[in-house]
């Protein structure tokens, strides 16, 4: 048991870096630079497509995290996805390496109310509340204060709109609804995601359930195929999102081939 720990460990320890070494070594003569290999830096992401030019689409989960989020995000890593995930602010302090991981893996980390509150119908006080506990949560698990906001169930109100616009966050809705929630059939959900989906849009879906995450692989590699780029929603909009605002799609652009 010990033994195979013990590879475990080390095998763990010596990832690509040690062939590389190996190969390095053989092709040069030994010298004094040969024995320490100079680390190689991360390239630096792509920049993110233009999608008034692009087929984009934005992929959003809502009211996580929860214990299926880290199978999806598993496999958006393996597709290299990036996604946003409005999170309820009491589930990101229960699960804050859930938000950090998210956070890490590239993924836009935004504000879904702390307790799921219907905003739309809340009190001034409740909103400033609920929305910045969820932030609080959500910097305190990753150091990232989130500046989007899905009110729940979609329901806003001018008092949101103004509460929203003075805390600088502005309201993302959706194009595409699956109703997931709802309808637990990983069939129908990725059916409903491909047949809805256009460029600009935003597909709201929720990785509370297995039955969503499951659909994902075959939702992300049908639209791929497509042509679609998945992106984060404030890669949607340029990085410009004007804060009490409410968005639900990328409005038509002249490359996008839609109306
Ligand atoms: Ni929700």
């Amino acid at each position: 048991m010990l033994v195979a720990a013990v590879c475990g460990w080390l095998s763990t320890l010596a990832p690509d870096g040690g062939a590389a070494r190996l190969a390095a070594a053989k092709g040069k003569a030994p010298g004094p630079k040969s024995e320490a290999p100079e680390p190689k830096p991360e390239p630096p992401p792509p920049p993110p497509p233009d999608c008034t030019q692009a087929k984009c689409l934005a992929l959003t989960f809502d009211d996580g995290p929860a214990e299926s989020t880290g199978e999806l995000l598993d496999i958006l890593a393996s597709r290299n996805v990036k996604a946003t995930f409005f999170l309820v602010g009491e589930n990101a302090a229960k699960r804050p390496d859930l938000v950090r991981r998210t956070h890490a893996a590239g993924h836009e980390l935004a504000d879904h109310g702390y307790t799921h509150a219907d905003l739309g119908r809340a009190s001034k006080k409740t909103i400033v509340s609920e929305l910045t506990r969820t932030q609080d949560a959500i910097r305190n698990a990753s150091g990232v204060t989130p500046v989007l906001l899905r009110p729940p169930y979609g329901s806003t109100s001018e008092r949101l709109a103004r509460v929203t616009r003075r805390m600088g966050m502005a309201q993302v809705l959706w194009t595409v609804d699956p109703f997931d929630w709802r309808n637990r059939d990983t069939d129908d959900i990725e059916r409903r995601v491909v047949k809805q989906a256009k460029p600009g849009g935003i597909v709201l879906l929720h990785d509370i359930h297995r039955t969503t995450v499951r659909a994902v692989p075959e939702i992300v590699d049908r639209l791929a195929a497509k042509g679609y780029v998945f992106v984060t929603v404030s890669e949607l909009f340029g990085g410009k999102l004007t804060p009490g605002k409410e968005y639900r799609e990328l409005e038509s652009g002249a490359g996008q081939g839609h109306p």
